[in-house]
Parts: C-alpha cells; sequence; structure tokens
C-alpha cells in the first residue's frame, strides 16, 4: 500500500448545467492542488471539454465509460478515444450502474484491452450484489475480474486499478457502507486472483480502491485500516467541503 492516495470522484450523472460543473471542478482544482493525494474527476462526458478547456492543474479526468473503436456507426455513443482527446486519462469501466442497464462482462473487457492500447487507465469495478453467509460473493468478485482481464499481458497489468464497489453499499439506497474489516478481505483476496493469474511481482503493482458510501467520516478509516491504496466517491464528491475532508 503506497502512502500517497487515489481519491476518484465519480460525479455520476451531476451536476445538471455546466456552469454547476465548472464551479465545482474549480473548488477540486484547488483543493488537490494544495494536496499530495493523486485526485481523479470523473465527470459527465458532456463536461469534460469545458473542463479540461479550464486547464487540469493536478487533477486527472476518467470518463465515465466509453464504447471501444474510435468513431464509427453507433448512436448515442461515445468512444474511448473521443474522450482520451478531450483529456481522460481513465476510464470508470464496469461499474455495477451501468452493469444494470446491460453492459456485459464481455463489453467491460473489450473496453479494458481498448483502454490499455490508448493508454487510457481503466477503473474496472467490480463487487457482489449480496453478501451472503456462504462465500459466495468472493466467487462473483473473482468472476468479473478473470472476464475482464484474461488475456492481458502480464506487464500491462500495473496500468489497471480495480474499484471493489459491493453494490449493497452504493447510493442512497445503500445497507451500509462495508466494514473495514470486509474492505481489507476483499483487497486481499483482489490481490490473490490477481497473483493467480499475474504473479505475485506484478499482482502488487495493481492500485485497489473502495467504494460505497464513503464520506468524510469513513474515509480516513478505509483509507488507514482497509487495505486500499484509495477511495471512489460517489454522492460525497459533490459536495466540495465534505470532498475536501476526504482527501485532506
Ligand atoms: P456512493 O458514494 O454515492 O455510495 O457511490 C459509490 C459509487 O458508485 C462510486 O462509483
Amino acid at each position: 500500500m503506497t502512502s500517497k492516495k487515489i481519491i476518484v470522484a465519480n460525479w455520476k450523472m451531476n451536476p445538471l448545467t455546466g456552469k454547476e460543473a465548472v464551479a465545482l471542478f474549480k473548488k477540486v482544482k484547488s483543493l488537490a492542488g494544495k494536496n499530495k493525494n493523486t485526485v481523479i474527476v470523473a465527470p459527465p462526458m458532456l463536461y469534460l471539454e469545458a473542463i479540461k478547456r479550464m486547464g487540469l492543474g493536478k487533477v486527472k479526468l476518467a470518463s465515465q465509460g466509453g464504447v471501444i473503436g474510435d468513431t464509427g456507426a453507433q448512436t448515442g455513443m461515445v468512444s474511448l478515444a473521443m474522450v482520451k482527446k478531450v483529456g481522460a486519462s481513465h476510464a470508470i469501466l464496469g461499474h455495477s450502474e451501468m452493469r444494470a442497464r446491460g453492459t456485459t462482462d464481455q463489453e467491460v473487457a473489450e473496453q479494458v484491452k481498448d483502454c490499455i492500447t490508448k493508454n487510457v487507465t481503466p477503473i474496472l469495478c467490480v463487487g457482489e450484489k449480496e453478501r451472503e453467509g456462504d462465500m459466495w460473493y468472493l466467487h462473483a468478485v473473482k468472476s468479473q475480474i478473470e472476464l475482464a482481464l484474461t488475456g492481458m499481458q502480464k506487464a500491462k497489468i500495473a496500468n489497471v486499478i480495480i474499484a471493489y464497489e459491493p453494490i449493497w453499499a452504493i447510493g442512497k439506497n445503500a445497507k451500509r457502507e462495508a466494514t473495514v474489516k470486509e474492505c481489507e478481505e476483499m483487497a486481499i483476496y483482489i490481490k490473490k486472483v490477481l497473483a493467480d493469474m499475474f504473479g505475485h511481482k506484478e499482482s502488487k503493482k495493481v492500485s485497489i480502491l473502495y467504494g460505497g458510501s464513503v464520506d468524510e467520516k469513513n474515509a480516513h478509516v478505509f483509507l488507514e485500516q482497509g487495505g486500499v491504496d484509495g477511495l471512489l466517491v460517489g454522492r460525497a464528491s459533490l459536495n466540495s467541503k465534505q470532498f475536501s475532508a476526504i482527501i485532506n
């Protein structure tokens, strides 16, 4: 685990206007300028260009998804090549909210590969729907990782970030956030799955994030005791005061 943390703001489908997005980004940029952590913002794609034009400072930009290829007959879609052109260095892939709308493991695998060839860092989201007592959730996470990363060259795995986001912990209808113990257990397990696929040495280079009801009160506990290298923050990233407390 590195001392420099990765904090990703997933704005999801917020805010409503470009003006608000620019204002929020301005605050994040100023906070990140004074902070040693890596701050990555994933705004709606519509706002990427306006934000890039403001100058990113120390902040990095991520797209929320993106389809493979460059251009083509795909109504309503934006490609990973396009988001790269407007300044995204990262892409959130396989988020449970995208999977719920029909994104398949196969598509996620293709997106991960496309990102790697385009030099965009994939933030691969994995996480179980439910946490029953029979440990089936471990299998669910393992299979998402294997399906997304099989066939990837060993040397490229260090360019992937994995975000563990248990679905039951996400959003305003979340049951609760994960406990620190659950987070730590999963971080260890993900490292083991990666080690089995790519070897111990390479798997150690992969950063692991936790996401799901992260706020200014629990962030430091996850970072200090949760065995993760950073956080993927939803709701609390839309409030600059809360987000400031998290990145600090
Ligand atoms: P919340 O922080 O709002 O629970 O969302 C988590 C998430 O899905 C981030 O990608």
